[in-house]
């Protein structure tokens, strides 16, 4: 299948690491020209350290809470690179918190750390995908806004909104020539996962493999998913073998959540 990737302009927040990093290879692996964005130059550096394919990406340290660093981002990928034409929104940080331990700055913090981090790119982009007539965003937002996990609170909330977001616009921006849709991973192995098993270690005492083994057991396939299984799917989104798919939320949560 011909996914028409080869030389297109490809930003994937979040590129760093974890899902994101696999996105950004998967999408260079298909002839794009990938721009990859986190906070950290460091994690950005060894990310570039471990890259594959013998063309380096554009990588740009920003902070995505900040509006304006979402801003000089995209000025600076097009800049180098040219119009943007698929944005990959992976740059999430939402911590998990017990019940208990949630107050009002947590719960700003996880709207900034998921929600705010993913909109700021996202409307530089869509506007100027707009104004061109094309382009393709895809959102990472998380199964934890569908399912309420009560160590999950906040950035549950904000994956929630996430998906209106996902929809609505897919709808206000159809006529303009740009697609939007979502991926809703349920766990998947990434640094993520495992500080997610530390609070739960935390809270019941057990030990964070324990709890994998048991985590992993209770799915119907029996496993988590892996960053490059998000990315092929994510790929799949963003190319023109899904050019009549927009306002999407694709579950990708090893069956966990048998719901329509
Ligand atoms: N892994 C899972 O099980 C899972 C499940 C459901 C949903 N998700 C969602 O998928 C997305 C990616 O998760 P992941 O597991 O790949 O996470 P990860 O391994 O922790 O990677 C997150 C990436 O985002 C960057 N980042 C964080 N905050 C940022 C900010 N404010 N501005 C710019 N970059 C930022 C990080 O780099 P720096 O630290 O250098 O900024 C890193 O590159 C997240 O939104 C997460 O909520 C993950």
């Amino acid at each position: 299948m011909n996914l028409g990737l080869a030389d297109r302009v490809v930003l994937v927040t979040g590129a760093s690491k974890g899902i994101g990093y696999a996105c950004a290879e998967a999408f260079a692996a298909e002839g794009a020209r990938v721009a990859i964005a986190s906070r950290s130059r460091a994690n950005l550096d060894a990310a570039l350290a471990r890259w594959p394919h013998p063309v380096a990406p554009l990588a740009v340290a920003a902070d995505l809470c900040r509006a304006d660093a979402a801003k000089r981002l995209v000025d600076e990928v097009e800049a180098a690179l040219g119009p943007i034409d698929v944005l990959v929104n992976s740059a999430g940080a939402a911590r998990r918190y017990a019940p208990d331990d949630l107050d009002a700055d947590a719960w700003h913090a996880a709207m900034d750390a998921k929600f705010f981090s993913y909109i700021h790119p996202l409307d530089v982009v869509v506007k100027r995908m707009a104004a061109r007539g094309k382009g393709a965003i895809v959102n990472v937002i998380g199964a934890g806004g569908k399912v309420a996990n009560p160590l999950h609170l906040p950035g549950g909330a904000a994956n929630a909104a996430l998906m209106l977001v996902t929809a609505g616009l897919a709808t206000a921006y159809g006529p303009k020539g740009v697609r939007i849709n979502g991926i809703n991973p349920g766990s998947t192995l990434t640094g993520r996962v495992q500080e997610g098993l530390a609070v739960e270690a935390r809270l019941t005492g057990l030990a964070p493999e324990e709890l994998l083994a048991r985590g992993q057991q209770r799915l119907p396939l029996r496993r988590y998913g892996t960053p490059e299984e998000v990315a092929r799917v994510a790929v799949f989104l963003a190319s023109d073998a899904a050019s009549y798919v927009t306002g999407a939320i694709l579950p990708m949560d090893g069956g966990a959540n048998p719901i329509v």
